[in-house]
């Protein structure tokens, strides 16, 4: 029996109701809720993540219930292009066969089993699968369950390890009580401003953006903060242009080979000043997500790798956002050629079916971990879900797709796509810069171009866009008033073509304020 006749059965008056209200034979009436049930429910009970409740109670809003493809699907039956791949996280499309019948095989072994005191298979078989196609040297996993936790975890792992950590390794102190010269020294960690790494209080205290992070500050651990390395909006004196290889460069900008940028001096600096404090620097590889897809110089993050190196400072690269080739490499790290001693990941893992993640670690830090049990060494962290057999049994088909059908080689089309047709966007006005890193793009728009001046915060721009580009069946969700373009990696050239052509009209409507051409254009004169 379809939905919609259940739903006669069970709500007749209101399935007629709907029925009556939708004339239209493309709009068929929201089979599963009868009209607005859904919604009212939802508006009684629900609390959404990052959403402003005044807002959403007044909003018309979407009920999905259902994706297939690229696409997902309202109560209403409505299509839309599935713009951010459910916040980041779908790779090869929702309802991908192998990957539903992968979880469906794994269901009938068990769904649920713990991994403190016991193991699984499909743990085991993705630890091995993870290890082999992580960047060099990584070689053991750590599973949890969202991308703050691996942080949370890595963030743990790192402190933990300069506690314990033989006493030749540590920087050389004067202290008396030399056994403790980690846990007296080594306890700090190099952030970045606009950083995001989660929401959990260690993620949070990583973490620099301060819309998100300024109200919690009384209950996070101090930092030592480097500055974002935002070209676009540099603050810092400079005779010569950085080279920034992630933009998509418009008329107006000129850019040259700075091999050394003054946001990397500054980090260099800090480092240099604080490394015998330094228990690691957490860094979002060559792209920082949430803060609006800021993307980094050339050669910045190489330049850290070596500076942890010289210092003996533990490299963190959190690859939530970036890992699983949306950057057009498996991992970010690859592009430059850099093994982090620790990697978080998330997001993409199942290709964005269920919640796994996992923090990666070196065998030397593995090793510190490892002594007699009454020496205290353990690492006393999980979760009740640590390492789901279901997400993993996902987690393995993901890889097996990307393999199978060739992923990373087949973004490379796409992105050339996006890159060739991205510069067109710099024709409306209000589009101050355009940054896109393989299949992350952040598109920022400003109400003065010439002077990178933002529009006020209550105009809501970015969020405007959003709505108007939902009119034309596209999901978007903003970043302040960056739109994030970040589609499934299963996207289609056609497909791509739509979220762009719609993202332009989204923006060139919310944007250009009708002059008097437009007026007599619209009055039909
Ligand atoms: C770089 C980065 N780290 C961590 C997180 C947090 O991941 P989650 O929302 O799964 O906790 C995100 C989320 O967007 C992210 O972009």
């Amino acid at each position: 029996m379809s939905a919609h006749k259940k739903l006669k059965l069970e709500h007749p008056s209101l399935a007629k109701r709907g029925q009556g209200r939708f004339k239209s034979p493309l709009i068929p009436p929201d089979v599963t809720s009868g009209g607005k049930l859904l919604s009212v429910k939802d508006k009684k009970y629900l609390w959404h993540p990052f959403t402003q409740t005044s807002e959403w109670e007044k909003e018309d809003i979407l009920v999905i219930n259902k994706g297939k493809g690229n696409y997902l699907y309202d109560t209403k039956g409505r299509r839309y292009l599935d713009g951010v791949s459910s916040l980041w996280c779908n790779v090869h499309g929702h309802q991908k066969a192998e990957i539903d019948s992968a979880i469906n095989k794994q269901l009938k072994q068990i769904a649920h089993t713990t991994m403190l005191g016991l193991t699984h298979p499909t743990a085991i078989e993705l630890a091995e699968k993870l290890i082999n196609i992580a960047p060099k040297g990584l070689r053991r996993v750590f599973y949890s369950d969202s991308g703050a936790t691996a942080v949370e975890i890595a963030l743990k792992i790192a402190f933990q390890y300069w506690q314990q950590s033989p006493r030749s390794s540590l920087p050389a102190t004067r202290s008396p009580d030399i056994n403790r010269g980690g846990a007296l020294r080594k306890t700090k960690f190099l952030t970045f401003s606009n950083a995001y790494h989660g929401d959990t209080i260690g993620s949070v205290s990583l973490g620099g953006m301060d819309l998100f992070h300024s109200t919690y500050r009384p209950l996070l651990f101090k930092t030592i903060q480097a500055p974002s390395p935002y070209c676009y909006r540099c603050t810092e004196p400079r005779r010569v242009q950085c080279y920034e290889p992630y933009v998509v460069h418009s008329p107006f900008k000129s850019t040259t080979n700075n091999v050394n940028p003054p946001c990397l001096q500054k980090a260099e600096s800090l480092i240099r000043k604080h490394h015998r404090s330094l228990a690691g620097v957490v860094i979002e590889p060559l792209v920082q997500g949430a803060a609006g897809m800021i993307t980094q110089p050339k050669g910045f993050l190489k330049r850290l790798r070596t500076l942890c190196t010289k210092y003996n400072i533990l490299l963190i690269a959190d690859e939530v956002a970036t890992g699983f080739g949306r950057t057009g490499k498996m991992f970010a790290c690859e592009h430059e050629g850099v093994s982090p001693d620790i990697i978080c990941i998330a997001k993409g893992i199942t290709g964005g079916y269920l919640p796994l993640a996992a923090t990666l670690t070196t065998e030397k830090i593995f090793e510190c971990f490892t002594a007699p049990y009454e020496e205290n060494k353990t690492f006393f962290h999980g979760h009740t879900y640590t390492g789901n057999p279901l997400g993993c049994a996902a987690a393995l088909a993901n890889l097996a797709l990307f393999k199978k059908e060739n992923i990373i080689r087949s973004l490379e089309p796409k992105i050339a796509y996006l890159k060739e047709h991205l510069k067109k966007f710099y024709e409306i006005n209000n589009v101050g810069d355009i940054r896109q890193c393989g299949m992350m793009v952040g598109i920022e728009l400003v109400s003065n171009r010439a002077t990178k001046e933002p529009y006020p915060v209550k105009e809501r721009v970015g969020r405007q866009v959003v709505l108007e580009a939902r009119k034309h069946g596209l999901i978007l969700r903003p970043l302040g008033d960056v739109i994030v373009l970040m589609p499934p990696l299963s996207i289609t050239i056609p497909e791509l073509n739509k979220l762009l052509s719609v993202t332009y009209q989204s923006i060139e409507n919310v944007t250009v304020k009708p002059g008097p051409e437009q007026y007599l254009k619209k009055a039909g004169w």
